[in-house]
């Protein structure tokens, strides 16, 4: 039995969605998503199509697998019926799909304080995706927010939502919006009874039974370190914690059966949003990465800000996540690229050069990145299916980003199809590199 936490390492995007299809087939574990809401875009290619997974875990497509919705999430029941309506129309068994009582409700008022709150900002927006996680979150820290498990107490329901609209609406209207009806959000509620009401669960027991049992679990995270609400780019985050020690909690299990902390991690970077991104690039550089890597948001279709790998982000990731290995994804994106860089610094205002960890936000607008070069190897890896398959310039490419990360690199992936993807078993580095 092992406990695995999928954690990103980055921006957010670095592949989550199909290393966890991945794993997910393997036997019949229990994958749980540990945070975040419908934000997340998990991209999945299977044999059940293109999927771009918002709540549901990506271990979905194993029907041997029990997926549920952990605690630490916020839910919009109304996304989440679309998903699954998705999920099935394409031969997808979603009866295998659980939510904890404990997770957030996240009501269409959350969809509209975050649409008002992101307009209050001014030209100074956080890049929110718009689908009412903050405030979903707000609600839950300030005690004002329904839970799932409520849906199954309508008298109970009733009273928590009278007392939360009343603070609420008033936010609204101060922000400039329309207070919402009580009535119809209690109807609509009702209505998510009828049609989720069977998926909800006490996620506690069932934990304590697989722990027993010695299923494995799968911990599925969202987004990245980097918009950790604590340890990312303050304020331009997430109002939740990505990091592998939210895992256990957000999941409800002991902290200490956490066995793997997989971060994956993409061969050059991206990011979503606003706030700070050192390695940035601009112009032609930046459309050609973003073009030849597909990158546009797989839940709001927005450009993703390109740059390459950044050797300070992912050691402060590797070692606040208390990483045990990596995966890197989209090495076949770099494979047209003559040359290629990698940031292995930060050289700040005063002269001083930041490797280890990654400055606070006012810093880190200062931050100017300290690159190396490396020659590209000008082949396709997408048939790679070893690590002796790969050209000698790819190998000492990732050679370095281990390096650079302090941790083993146990999965590479070429391709986003679920067979473009292969272990690396332990010592080929220095075997091959020798
Ligand atoms: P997630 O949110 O971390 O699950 O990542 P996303 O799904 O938002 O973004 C990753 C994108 O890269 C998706 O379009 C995937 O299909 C794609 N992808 C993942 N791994 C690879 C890979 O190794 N090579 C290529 N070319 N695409 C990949
Ligand atoms: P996955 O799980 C990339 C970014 C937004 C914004 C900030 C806060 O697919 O990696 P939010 O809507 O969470 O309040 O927005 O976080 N963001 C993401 N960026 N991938 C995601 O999810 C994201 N979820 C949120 O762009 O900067
Ligand atoms: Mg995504």
């Amino acid at each position: 039995m092992t406990v695995t936490a999928i954690v990103g390492a980055q921006w957010g995007d670095e592949g989550k969605g199909r290393i966890c299809d991945y794993l997910a087939q393997q036997g019949a574990p229990i994958v749980m998503r540990f945070q975040g809401g419908d934000n997340a875009g998990h991209t999945v290619i299977n044999q059940y199509g293109k999927h771009a997974l918002h709540l549901a875990p990506c271990g979905i497509f194993n029907p041997q697998a029990m997926n549920i919705i952990g605690s630490g999430c916020v839910v919009n029941p109304q996304a989440l019926l679309k998903e699954l309506a998705d999920l099935e129309a394409a031969g997808v068994n979603t009866d295998n799909l659980f939510i904890s009582n404990r997770a957030q409700l996240l009501l269409p008022y959350h969809r509209l304080l975050d649409e008002l709150e992101e307009a209050a900002r001014g030209s100074d927006t956080i890049g929110t995706t718009k689908r009412g996680v903050g405030p979903a979150y707000s609600d839950k820290a300030t005690r004002s927010g329904l839970r799932i498990g409520d849906l199954l107490n309508p008298e109970w329901l009733e009273g928590r939502l009278d007392q939360a609209l009343a603070t609420i609406n008033r936010k609204i209207e101060v922000l400039g919006g329309t207070p919402v009806d009580g009535r119809e959000i209690y109807a609509l509620c009702m209505d998510y009874v009828d049609k989720i009401g069977h998926r909800i669960i006490d996620t506690v027991p069932v934990i304590q039974k697989a722990l027993a049992e010695g299923r494995d679990i799968i911990l599925e995270g969202q987004l990245g370190v980097m918009r950790d609400l604590d340890w990312g780019i303050y304020p331009y985050v997430t109002s939740s914690n990505p990091t592998a020690a939210f895992a256990a909690s957000g999941a409800g299990l002991p902290a200490r059966t956490l066995d793997n902390v997989l971060g994956i991690v993409k061969a050059y970077s991206t990011c979503v949003g606003d706030g700070p991104f050192p390695v940035e690039l601009s112009d032609e550089e930046a459309e050609r990465l973003r073009n030849v890597g597909g990158e546009f948001g797989a839940t709001t279709g927005r450009p993703r800000r390109v740059g390459w790998f950044d050797g300070v982000a992912i050691k402060y990731a590797a070692w606040l996540n208390g990483m045990t290995s990596l995966a890197l994804t989209k090495l076949d994106i770099l494979d047209s690229f003559e040359s290629i860089k990698v940031c292995t610094g930060y050289r700040m205002p005063n002269g001083e050069i930041i490797t280890d960890y990654m400055p606070d936000t006012p810093m880190l607008y200062q931050a100017q990145p300290v690159y190396e070069e490396w020659p590209g190897w000008l082949s396709s890896t997408e048939e790679c299916r070893s690590w002796r398959d790969l050209p000698p310039r790819a190998q000492a490419y990732i050679e370095r980003l281990r390096e650079l990360a302090g941790v083993d690199i146990e999965y590479i992936s070429v391709g986003p199809e679920r067979q473009q993807m292969f272990s690396v078993e332990s010592g080929s580095f220095h075997l091959e590199m020798a």
